[in-house]
């Protein structure tokens, strides 16, 4: 792969984005070049950020010449490594934070169109002033930017009812490896014209090109809304529960969020402000979200109804429901800062795993088995999306242990998980990508005519390798 940059390239980087938009400055640069993880360190020459799209395509055509990796980056929220340059200073960051304009609401066809550098939470917000819900929730939702949401499939809390970042994407318009633009920026219902271009830059991680802008699906914002925190007996129990809101209506179920108590244990120890709001700690909690955009819904009658027969057959052994909106935000940050208290606890190994939802305490159990069989002490600490199945299987360093000596058995623990994910007919990757943590996995789940087929549409995309190299594929 490429040289690295020289003087005259960076110059000519100067002469498209403008003094404002060329980084080169050590100390300017560091923000971009380490991952929120801390995994990675990388060392770009450079960081690029330009205003337009077609500053983006006239980027990329240039570095395309020069043979120069771009690596886009949004947010810098990847959990695996997604948007971190090279350590040898052979690639360059794109960062599409500039590119921060709402385009356009409709709110008769329910779209919202905007750039890639709207942080989803601003989108959220613009959404939301025009009466509209864009239903997609992730922790990182202050910081992450629809283009690395996009490109990364993020799924995040509200999946089970709306999907994930794909289902939303009606339209996208995208810098394709050769500096070309494919204005893509449809919002139709309907279009079966051929192959759907728009999924292969979804969850592709920036390697095919770069979104610029994207049409996306709203849905009428909730007028009613219900958040309860459970503690349970078991896992069994959790998805027991979870069945009985199925059973009752689907429709109405927003999330359906897993903590396990070791999980509630760092929140209350480690983030501020947070407390239990139930009478006595269980070894599981469930947090479940109703809700409906008809005033009158009956959403509360509907979760007592359940919680009540659920109580009283022990399937919930104490339920607390939020009587205010500062109530359900204080439960939802119980649910939120779970990696945050992780991180502040010690070093950590993430499991993003996913497998079908009857399954899931099998996960839970036989994935803690195996773990604390390779190592005494681990914090085992899974949650997450029950209702879709994808647990984050996360593994805290035991207590006093050196940080390096842990994070040094993270291939052996992630095996070990997988293993059993693999038996219950799961997968390594559910909502964060693979990113730069996990290309070396992708022959063993993915391999033969499944890997060989996304190596073909790569080299047909991106011939010489330069977008995002060393990300996705091994
Ligand atoms: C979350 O759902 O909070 C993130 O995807 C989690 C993580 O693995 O830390
Ligand atoms: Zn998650």
């Amino acid at each position: 792969m490429p040289h690295v940059a020289t003087e005259r390239f960076l110059t000519e980087l100067a002469a498209i984005v403008g003094p404002r938009g060329l980084l080169t400055d050590p100390t300017d640069i560091a923000p971009y070049a380490e991952d929120w993880r801390r995994l990675y360190r990388g060392h770009p020459p450079a960081v690029v950020r330009p205003a337009t799209t077609q500053e983006v395509a006239e980027v990329v055509r240039a570095c395309a010449a020069a043979g120069v990796g771009i690596v886009p980056q949004g947010g810098n929220t990847s959990m695996v490594g997604g948007a971190v340059p090279a350590e040898d200073g052979s690639e360059i960051v794109l960062a599409l934070a500039r590119l921060n304009r709402i385009l356009e609401i409709d709110p008769v066809d329910m779209t919202l169109t905007l750039q890639a550098g709207v942080t989803l939470k601003a989108a959220q917000e613009a959404a939301a002033a025009k009466g509209c819900l864009l239903p997609l929730s992730i922790a990182s939702e202050g910081t992450a930017q629809i283009g690395g949401v996009l490109a990364t499939n993020a799924g995040g809390n509200n999946t089970i009812r709306y999907g994930n970042a794909r289902d939303l994407v009606l339209g996208l318009e995208v810098v394709l490896p050769d500096g070309e633009v494919w204005e893509g920026l449809r919002r139709l219902r309907k279009d079966n014209t051929g192959y759907c271009l728009r999924q292969l830059f979804v969850g592709a991680e920036g390697t095919l090109g770069i979104i610029t802008a994207a049409v996306l699906k709203l849905a009428p914002l909730p007028r009613e809304v219900e958040v309860a925190l459970c503690a349970l007996p078991s896992a069994e129990a959790a998805l027991d529960l979870f069945s009985r809101f199925q059973a009752q209506d689907p429709a109405a179920l927003q999330a359906f969020e897993y903590m396990s108590g070791s999980g509630m244990d760092l929140v209350l120890a480690h983030i501020p402000g947070s407390a239990l709001p139930l009478v006595t700690p269980a070894d599981h909690y469930v947090l479940v979200e109703l809700a409906s955009p008809r005033v009158g819904a009956g959403l509360r009658p509907a979760l007592e109804e359940v919680l009540g027969a659920a109580l009283e057959e022990g399937v919930v052994l104490d339920a607390a429901i939020a009587a205010s909106g500062a109530q359900r935000a204080a439960i939802w940050k119980l649910r939120e800062e779970h990696s945050e208290a992780q991180k502040r606890a010690g070093a950590s190994v993430k499991n993003d795993v996913s497998v079908p939802v009857s399954r899931v305490p099998a996960l839970l159990h036989r994935a803690a088995e195996a773990c604390e069989a390779l190592l005494p002490g681990i914090r085992i600490v899974p949650f997450g999306h029950l209702g879709d199945g994808n647990i984050h299987f996360n593994l805290v360093q035991p207590e006093g242990m050196d940080p390096a000596a842990f994070l040094a058995r993270d291939q052996d623990l992630m095996a070990a998980v997988g293993a059993v994910v693999r038996d219950l007919g799961g997968s390594f990757s559910a909502e964060h990508g693979v990113g730069r943590l996990k290309p070396a996995m992708l022959p063993g789940w993915r391999g033969g005519a499944e890997l060989e087929t996304m190596r073909r549409i790569k080299q047909a995309l991106d011939p010489h390798g330069i977008m995002n190299p060393g990300k996705v594929l091994p």
